[in-house]
C-alpha cells in the first residue's frame, strides 16, 4: 500500500517514528537453505522475557484459511485497513478482489508464520506489462505488513528475502512504487534500481481557498507556502479564462461500466508509443476499474463510430480528485485534453478541492496538464523495479532517463 491511499496511508514521519519505536535491535542468523524457509532471530541478551526467546520465521504461499488472519493482520499494521475512503465493499472482500488481480497472483503472495502466529504478509498485485513490445508479467508488491508486536524483529527482512524461484520465473519483474524508509532499505540491498525517467506527482486546485488553505496546514516552510500560494489562482485561472483554454478534440465522451471488445483493439496500438506500460487488455481493466470491490470510478471513453481513440478513469480519495488513467491512440493530444477537460469539471462537481495525478517527468501527456494548469508538487513516487526472470541488461532501458514509460497512479494500489 503506498501513501496517499486515504486513511491507511501515513506521512513519512509518522512512519518513521512508528518504526523507530518498534526497532528492538535483534540480530540475526544466516537464512538456512530454501527448502525450510526456517529462519531463527536471536534477540540480544538485555531484551525482555517475551523478546528474549528465539523466533522461528516460516515463510510460505498464503492459502484460503489465511484470508481473514491476513486481513486482521493488515488492519493492525495499518491501523485500519483498507481505509480508503468511499469504497463500499466489506474489507475482506476488498482483499479477495486484490488477491486475484490474475490466475497466477496466488503464487506471488506470502505470508511469514512465527510459530502458528501469522507473522507478516507481502499482498502482491500481479499485472500485464508491454516490455519493449514483448508481453509479459510483472508483480507489484501493494501490502507489506509485520505484526505491530513483531515489527524491527527482521520478520520483514526475511520475508522479502525468502527465495521464491519457481514463482520468480513467471514474473519479468518486480515492479511498484515504494514509500516506506524500511521498505526502501531491504529493497535496495536485494537488487532495486530506481527509474531513470522519474514518476513527478501533478497537481492542480479546483477550489482556490481551501488549496490555499491546505498547502498552508500541510507545508511550514515560508518560501514554499508562498511559491504554491502565488501559483494556485495562476492554476485555477487557466482552467476557466476562456482564452486560455486549450483545444480540445470535439468527439463524443461517454460513460462506461465495464470495458468491452472494443478496448483488445484499441489497447495494443495506444500502448505502442511506450517502452513500458501496463498492458490494458479487457481482463485487467474491468478487474481494476469496473469491480466495485476494488474501488469506485468513473470511467470515460472518447470514441469516433466504433473505434476507442482515448478513455480517462477518475476516482476521489477523501477531499482531492485524481486522474487515475489516461490513453490515447497515439498522437491524439487533442483527445488527451478532451478527456482532461472532462475529467476536471466532473471532480469540480463533486466538490473535489484540488486533482492529482501522476506521470514520468519525459512523457507526452506533461504538457497536456501542464496546459490544464497542473503543476509538479514537489514529491516524486518512487517507483523501483527488481529483474526476476528477465536479465537485468534487458532492462536496462528502464534507468534511461528519456524511458518511454507510461506509469500512472491506476498502476498501483493508489486509488
Ligand atoms: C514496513 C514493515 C513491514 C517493516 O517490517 P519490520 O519487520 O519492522 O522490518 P525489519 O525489522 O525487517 O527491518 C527492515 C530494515 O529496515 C531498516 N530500517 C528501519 N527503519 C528504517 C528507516 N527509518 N530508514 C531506513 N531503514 C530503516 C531496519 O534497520 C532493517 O534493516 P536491516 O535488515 O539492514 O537490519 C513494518 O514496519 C510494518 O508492517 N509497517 C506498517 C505497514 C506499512 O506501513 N507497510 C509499508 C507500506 S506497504
Amino acid at each position: 500500500m503506498i501513501a496517499g491511499r486515504a486513511v491507511a496511508v501515513r506521512r513519512p514521519e509518522q512512519i518513521e517514528a512508528r518504526h523507530a519505536r518498534s526497532l528492538l535491535g535483534m540480530s540475526v542468523s544466516p537464512a538456512p537453505g530454501p527448502a525450510s524457509g526456517v529462519v531463527t532471530l536471536h534477540p540480544p541478551m538485555t531484551q525482555s522475557a517475551t523478546t528474549a526467546s528465539s523466533l522461528a520465521v516460516r515463510c510460505r504461499q498464503p492459502v484460503e484459511a489465511d484470508l481473514e488472519r491476513i486481513l486482521h493482520l493488515l488492519d493492525r499494521a495499518f491501523g485500519g485497513w483498507p481505509g480508503t475512503s468511499g469504497l463500499r465493499a466489506a474489507p475482506i472482500d476488498h482483499l479477495r478482489w486484490k488477491m486475484n488481480s490474475h490466475g497466477l497472483a496466488k503464487e506471488a503472495h506470502l505470508v511469514a508464520e512465527v510459530d502458528t502466529r501469522l507473522a507478516a504478509v507481502a499482498v502482491r498485485i500481479v499485472r500485464p506489462a508491454w516490455i519493449r513490445g514483448t508481453l509479459r508479467l510483472v508483480r507489484d508488491s501493494v501490502d507489506h505488513a509485520v505484526d505491530p508486536t513483531l515489527q524491527g524483529h527482521g520478520v520483514f527482512s526475511r520475508l522479502r528475502e525468502h527465495p521464491t524461484p519457481d514463482a520468480d520465473r513467471r514474473f519479468a519483474m518486480a515492479f511498484g512504487p515504494v514509500t516506506h524508509p524500511s521498505v526502501r532499505h531491504v529493497l535496495a540491498r536485494t537488487g532495486h534500481h530506481q527509474l531513470g525517467n522519474g514518476v513527478q506527482v501533478l497537481y492542480k486546485p479546483l477550489q482556490v481557498r481551501r488549496a490555499l488553505s491546505n498547502v498552508w496546514r500541510e507545508n511550514s516552510h515560508p518560501l514554499r507556502r508562498l511559491l504554491a500560494s502565488a501559483w494556485i489562482p495562476v492554476a485555477y485561472l487557466a482552467w476557466r479564462v476562456p482564452g486560455v483554454r486549450p483545444r480540445v478534440s470535439h468527439l463524443p465522451l461517454a460513460t462506461v461500466d465495464r470495458f468491452d471488445g472494443r478496448f483488445d483493439t484499441f489497447a495494443p496500438t495506444a500502448s505502442r508509443p511506450f517502452d513500458f506500460v501496463v498492458a490494458r487488455s479487457r481482463a485487467y481493466l474491468n478487474w481494476r476499474y469496473a469491480d466495485t470491490r476494488g474501488g469506485r470510478f468513473r470511467i470515460r471513453v472518447a470514441s469516433a463510430g466504433d473505434a476507442i481513440q482515448g478513455y480517462a478513469v477518475t476516482a476521489r480519495t477523501g477531499d482531492r480528485g485524481v486522474i487515475a488513467d489516461l490513453l490515447t491512440l497515439p498522437g491524439r493530444l487533442d483527445v488527451a485534453h478532451a478527456l482532461v477537460d472532462d475529467a476536471l469539471d466532473s471532480l469540480a462537481e463533486t466538490g473535489a478541492v484540488s486533482v492529482m495525478t501522476w506521470l514520468p517527468t519525459r512523457h507526452p501527456y506533461t504538457g497536456v496538464l501542464r496546459r490544464w494548469g497542473f503543476t509538479s508538487a514537489r514529491r516524486r513516487v518512487d517507483y523501483r523495479y527488481q529483474p526476476l526472470s528477465t536479465s537485468a541488461s534487458e532492462l536496462q532501458f528502464l534507468r534511461d532517463r528519456d524511458a518511454r514509460l507510461h506509469v500512472m497512479p491506476g498502476d498501483s494500489d493508489y486509488v
